[in-house]
């Protein structure tokens, strides 16, 4: 027996917040953000919480299905409602769910992939049937609004996908790693460090550019390795949405031509852990992936924590 994703939804915040009205926030300019970066405009919550839009997710992917026949939920954040509950008991709550185990992984913006792996090797070891994976973010909150550095990057929303036991195998294989020896070149402190509140987004933006490079076309290159894929046999690349200049030089390191790269960080800027689930989401609804596609997701994030996965749908 295998594991698939056999659907997927997403959820964004209505509120648009471009470029344009960062320029009236901080010093900054539309021209400097979108060349430097890729990103026009990003969602920002009204209200709602990482929960709730991780809710709204994953009833989109589970398409009207019974939620109760989920047995596992795993929420990648870093920016969770409460300390606890985790996110994902506030999920399986509100989805009225009574059966599922649910925790929350940190991971920061590679959180996606590493609750692919954990969903993923927990259903083949323990013969769960169905899980819901998501990435959910509001890093409107985590973000100082005074610095232009970092407050142009990031957006909120939410992306799930059903994973289910299924005859066709659909997880073709991971990479994942962590140094944290890079831990102080992006990293948002918390109450359990000495560190004065409020804690916010601490970010080497040129520094952690480099590594996001080096670190994913490296990871990207041994998960095909480990698959015995070649870039040709990938129908879509779904990397992290960080920054398109660091999206461009991974496909290029990999020889995967641009349009089989997926970019949507122009409209949402920076999900973190929200960003490949969306991404995959929308790029199924636009019909660029269907069933048998195959999918190399990779990402990077604080930690460092970087990984890959390759899917067939
Ligand atoms: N608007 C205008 N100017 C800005 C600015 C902004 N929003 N942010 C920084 N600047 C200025 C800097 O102060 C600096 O000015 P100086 O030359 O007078 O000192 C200049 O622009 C260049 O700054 P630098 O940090 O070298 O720019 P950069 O080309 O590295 O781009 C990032 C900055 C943040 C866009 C880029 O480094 C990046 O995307 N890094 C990766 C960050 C990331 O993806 N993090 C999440 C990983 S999961």
């Amino acid at each position: 027996m295998g594991i698939k994703i056999v659907s997927t939804g997403s959820y964004v915040p209505d509120r648009v917040l471009t470029n344009f009205d960062l320029e009236k926030i901080v010093d900054t300019s539309d021209e400097w953000i979108t060349t430097r970066t890729g990103i026009r405009e990003r969602r920002i919550s009204e209200g709602e919480t990482t929960s709730d839009m991780a809710t709204e997710a994953s009833l989109k992917a589970l398409k009207g299905k019974n939620p109760d026949e989920i047995e596992l939920i795993v929420v990648a954040t870093a920016t969770p409602d409460a300390f606890f509950p985790s996110t994902a008991c506030k999920v399986q709550s509100k989805l009225e769910n009574r059966k599922a185990v649910a925790f929350d992984i940190s991971a920061a913006c590679t959180g996606f992939i590493y609750a692919l792996y954990t969903a993923d090797s927990i259903m083949r070891s323990k013969g769960i049937k169905k899980a819901l994976v998501i990435g959910a973010e509001r890093f409107s909150k985590i973000v100082n609004w005074k610095d232009r550095t970092t407050c142009i990057l990031f957006g909120d929303g939410a992306g799930a996908v059903v994973l289910k036991e299924s005859e066709e195998e659909g997880i073709l294989g991971f990479d994942l790693g962590a140094d944290g020896s890079f831990g102080n070149l992006l990293y948002v402190p918390s109450v359990g460090s000495n560190e004065e509140y409020p804690f916010y987004v601490r970010m080497r933006g040129n520094e952690v550019f480099k590594v996001a490079v080096r670190t994913m076309v490296e990871s990207a290159k041994r998960v095909l390795e480990k698959t015995s894929l070649s870039p040709k046999d990938i129908d879509l690349l779904i990397p992290h949405q960080a920054n398109v200049r660091i999206i461009n030089a991974v496909a290029e390191r990999l020889g995967i031509e641009a349009s089989k790269v997926f970019v949507n960080l122009d409209r949402y800027g920076n999900t973190s852990a929200a960003s490949i689930p969306i991404a995959l989401d929308e790029a199924l609804r636009k019909g660029l992936v269907r069933e048998g596609s195959t999918v190399l997701m990779v990402a990077f994030g604080g930690g460092f924590t970087w990984g890959s996965c390759v899917v067939r749908l």
